[in-house]
């Protein structure tokens, strides 16, 4: 399965995805990393993993479509199939959506619906839950809606935002993985 990982920021789940392919647990290859953010971590991650990068700037493109149109023209060029975001901080369009109809998958650090959009850790810690969790879902054109596929969860450590964001890292790495091999063996 040919797949494109989309990343925005420290790349951990870009890493993960990749040793799995690399080891031959997830029998997929990554074909491009896709981001929005030339100078995020994940582009240093991608090219010791000698994995190509396509970064395009949204502000250098007139229209979202327009955006989404040069991504996809990179997309088409290495046949990927599977669009998987991890930690990509954009919302995904129409023109996206419909070239890869239910097949983009999302991973967000909550249990979803509960806690959506930016700083799921905090606003999920800011309300005093206990446990929060990790949700992996297909993308759909809402903020972290779309069908739920997996989900576990994790318990908030000490009421503190570093220490239960790093326990949820741990968790999805091993969740997206699980969750990606189980959907290329459909
Ligand atoms: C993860 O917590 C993911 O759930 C969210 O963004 C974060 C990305 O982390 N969507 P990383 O860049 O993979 O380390």
């Amino acid at each position: 399965v040919k797949i494109a990982v989309f990343a925005s920021g420290s790349g951990s789940n870009f890493g993960a995805i990749e040793e799995a392919c690399r080891n031959g647990a997830l029998h997929a290859e990554i074909v491009v990393m896709v981001t929005n953010k030339p100078d995020a971590y994940v582009v240093e991650r991608a090219k010791k993993a000698g994995i190509q990068v396509a970064a395009f700037c949204p502000k250098d493109f007139s229209t979202k479509d327009a955006y989404e149109e040069a991504i996809l023209g990179t997309l088409r060029e290495v046949d990927v199939e599977w669009l998987i975001l991890a930690g990509y901080m954009r919302l995904i369009g129409q023109h996206l959506l419909s070239a890869y109809p239910s097949r983009i998958v999302n991973i967000h650090p909550s249990l979803l619906p509960s806690f959506p959009g930016k700083d799921a850790i905090g606003q999920a810690i800011e309300q005093g839950v206990k446990i929060t969790g990790v949700t992996v879902h297909l993308v759909d054109e809402g903020m972290d809606t779309g069908p739920i596929l997996a989900q576990r969860a994790v318990a908030v450590i000490d009421g503190d935002v570093d220490k239960t964001a790093e326990a949820i890292h741990a968790v999805e790495h091993e969740l997206y993985k699980e969750t990606l091999i189980e959907l290329f063996s459909r």
